[in-house]
């Protein structure tokens, strides 16, 4: 049970951008002992240490330094805790739809709404995964971590993760924390979410309570617009939908009558960036080999052979553009390593 390091080790494979980014040594970790092991090699090596789950939300420069560990630790425990709800705890190297589907074919709900993203089940937590009226946090109980600074492992409950619009503590403290397993909490009585209107208009009122159709609709939805990136290389969605003042929304919303967007809490708006970026002409444009999605905006795609740089250049000129026309400034949401 050693580590096996790779050196130059391409990342192509391991990021759905599809970026061909060369590691400086690549290693798959399948358990809190190899990651013991690894911890070891990272202190001696003094090496930078970047941890891959899906790679589905990442930004890789061509040359990756130090160790990249994709963390591979899998399993499944099951434990009900009453007539209705069932704990389950799952390695975090397990496939995120993968889980969602099988949960589903357990008769185990909650998980519907986020079927088809893409990544992994550690990496869900991170940038607290959300479609269509549900974000993760919403199933979780805990999050079981290795804390680099305190050198242990232990599980953090739900509300010392921090969770927030694509954002929780592991985010924020980036290279603190590994996720090694996540405990979800889902109900064998159907709950369904179907506030998101794009969902909730092509479910029949019967459908909106069986969580299998709602499986099936965001199935359906995701991939009309979401191009798959076993196709054509993308992050999802590659900026925040930006949140304003109700003062700042009332001057868009009266410039732009058609602006899309909803209410926040706090009287405060977010809007929907997709909107913004469309409306200024971007879908569909291409700039080298990287673009905007021809039927989503918010999503930029890789035609093959891009890289950081150009995507930087895209991402760049489209901010310009939507700051110089709304005022209003984007954040990239993937993460950008080194
Ligand atoms: N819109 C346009 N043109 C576009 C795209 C969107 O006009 O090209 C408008 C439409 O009116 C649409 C609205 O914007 O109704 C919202 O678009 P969509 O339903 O596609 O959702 P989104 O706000 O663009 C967010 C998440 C997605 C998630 C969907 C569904 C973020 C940054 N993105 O996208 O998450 O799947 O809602 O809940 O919050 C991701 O994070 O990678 C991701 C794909």
């Amino acid at each position: 049970m050693t580590l096996h390091f790779q050196s130059r080790f391409s990342l192509k494979a391991l990021n759905t951008l599809g970026f061909d980014a060369v590691a400086e040594r690549f290693v798959r970790v399948r358990s809190i002992d190899e990651l013991l092991e690894l911890r070891d090699e990272v202190k001696r090596s003094s090496s930078p240490l970047l941890i891959l789950g899906g790679g589905s939300n990442l930004v890789l420069a061509d040359a990756v330094p130090g160790i990249v560990a994709q963390l591979a630790i899998e399993g499944r425990a099951f434990e009900a805790l009453d007539a209705e709800s069932v704990r389950v705890t799952v390695g975090g190297g397990e496939n995120w739809h993968e889980l969602v589907r099988s949960s589903l074919g357990q008769g185990l709900y909650g998980l519907e709404n986020l079927a088809l993203i893409p990544g992994s089940v550690g990496a869900a937590p991170v940038q607290n995964i959300g479609a269509y009226g549900v974000e993760v946090k919403d199933l979780i109980e805990a999050v079981e971590v290795y804390d680099w600074a305190e050198d242990r492992v232990y599980w953090l409950d739900n509300r010392s993760c921090d969770f927030a619009y694509r954002d929780s503590r592991f985010k924020r403290e980036s290279g603190r924390y590994l996720i090694t397993r996540v405990r979800f909490l889902l109900s064998r009585q159907p709950h369904t979410v179907t506030s998101y209107a794009p969902l909730r208009e092509v479910l029949s009122p019967q459908q909106r309570e069986q969580p299998e159709a709602v499986f099936d609709a965001v199935c359906r939805i995701r991939s009309e617009k979401l191009p798959d990136p076993r196709e054509l290389g993308n992050a999802g969605s590659f900026f925040k939908n930006p949140v304003v003042s109700a003062e700042d929304h009332r001057r868009l919303k009266s410039a732009y009558p058609s602006l899309v967007s909803f209410p926040e809490g706090e009287g405060r708006f977010k809007l929907a960036a997709g909107w913004l970026i469309d409306q200024l002409g971007w879908k569909g444009r291409r700039m080298q080999n990287v673009g905007v999605h021809a039927k989503q905006a918010l999503v930029l795609v890789n035609y093959g052979g891009g890289d950081r740089g150009q995507l930087e250049k895209l991402a760049n000129a489209i901010q310009r553009d939507v700051l110089d026309a709304y005022g209003v400034e984007l954040e990239p949401e993937p993460r950008f390593y080194p």
